[in-house]
């Protein structure tokens, strides 16, 4: 699907809907790779727009509030674009209009979408309100695609809408992915929270040749498996489920960390690297263990395709960081078509290789693994493509 745009200002007053969800510490952007990524559509659109206003989510806001604000992103757009950003600390009403009127500014950035509850409810009134004072929409939020949420699915109801660059360029590349699919793929999946991927994990071990887990939800199948696991992490209520895909039909394909680097408390960042037999009640699994990432590498380099998701431990931590590090660095030299999804292997990328020795690095996290799992997605191809 695809749509021309000729004439200049055939735009108008545009909204843009992007994923600039990007890690915050203490009002400091950790990683703007998705601000980056957002941004290549002003190179297409300054011309043919009166003006530019982006809007996006940020975090998971129980309410509004200060730790949620995406007023540094304006800031750090500002510092990219080498412009002037508007930051509108608002959604809808008087500030946004007059923003809109005023010679002053061609670019703004309303504030954090899930600041309202009719964001994330998917309501038609919000999605009203806020796109009332636009003449066209357009949604380029990749990261954000896989959600039922009104900037997702209902902003376009009420404007012409189209799907931005970013959108096609990511579906482009993961249907390549798919695509090789006949000659097999491995993904590597890490993070802490098994219940967060435990659907994705059943839909994916058909799919795959192997499926390689570290991070701290490792913890939840060994402690299945009756392991002594410490006091690593471990989310109780996912225990059974976790046996189950282990005893699944595609359960053999699962192959999970045989070693751990491990330490009794996080703080004093002291690590010794043991075999998860050897557990005690007091070890923390922080990092897999340079066993495992042998075993890891043996299955990435024999692939022709990698998709990866999740660090292997506490990267932050420098101490806690090697297999994570290692890991990066092997799949940097493969040969293999390499994607890479989620916030945090991209910060892993950018702080121990280079995002170009990669085929691909994806804006969206949870989004690309749902659309490997071969989920229609809400937020894919429902707008015509804006090609200008
Ligand atoms: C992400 O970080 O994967 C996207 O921005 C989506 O965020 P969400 O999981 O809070 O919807």
């Amino acid at each position: 699907m695809t749509e021309m745009i000729s004439n200049v200002n055939d735009l108008g007053n545009v909204l843009i809907r992007s994923d600039l969800n990007v890690p915050i510490i203490n009002g400091n952007i950790t990683d703007d790779y998705r601000i980056y990524k957002s941004m290549e559509i002003l190179d297409k659109i300054m011309d043919n727009s009166k003006t530019i206003t982006f809007s996006s989510h940020l975090g998971r806001p129980k309410k509004k509030g200060l730790d949620f604000t995406l007023e540094p992103v304006a800031k750090r757009m500002s510092e990219i674009l080498n412009k002037k950003v508007n930051f509108i600390d608002e959604l809808y009403g008087k500030k946004v209009k007059e923003s809109l009127q005023s010679a002053d500014y061609k670019i703004n950035l309303i504030e954090n979408l899930r600041f309202d509850e009719g964001e994330v409810n998917n309501s038609d009134e919000f999605a009203k309100n806020v796109t009332n004072p636009f003449d066209s929409y357009i949604f380029d939020a990749f990261g954000a695609s896989h959600r039922n949420h009104s900037s997702v699915v209902s902003f376009g109801k009420y404007l012409n809408s189209y799907q931005g660059p970013l959108m096609g360029k990511e579906i482009e590349q993961l249907d390549k992915l798919l695509s090789n699919e006949k000659n097999g793929y491995v993904v590597l999946l890490g993070g802490a929270k098994i219940s967060d991927k435990l659907n994705l994990i059943e839909n994916l071990l058909p799919k795959v040749e192997h499926l390689l887990i570290g991070g701290g939800m490792c913890f939840t199948f060994y402690k299945s498996m009756g392991y002594e696991i410490g006091k690593s992490l471990l989310e109780d209520s996912f225990i059974s489920e976790a046996n189950k895909l282990l005893n699944s039909e595609h359960g053999h394909k699962i192959i999970l960390p045989t070693d751990f680097g491990v330490t009794e408390l996080i703080e004093s960042q002291s690590r010794e690297d043991l075999n998860i037999e050897h557990f005690n009640n007091k070890h923390i699994g922080i990092d897999i263990g340079p066993n495992t990432v042998s075993l890891f590498s043996d299955y990435l380099l024999s692939s022709k395709n990698i998709f990866w998701n999740g660090p292997m431990g506490i990267f932050e931590i420098d101490n806690f960081s090697k297999g994570t590090r290692e890991i990066t660095r092997i799949i940097a030299k493969s040969s293999a078509y390499t994607c890479i999804g989620g916030g945090d292997s991209v910060s892993a990328v950018n702080k121990f290789s280079n995002l170009k020795y990669f085929n691909h690095i994806s804006t969206g996290g949870g989004a690309s693994l749902e659309y490997l799992e071969g989920k229609k997605l809400p937020g894919v191809n429902i707008y015509n493509s804006l090609i200008i």
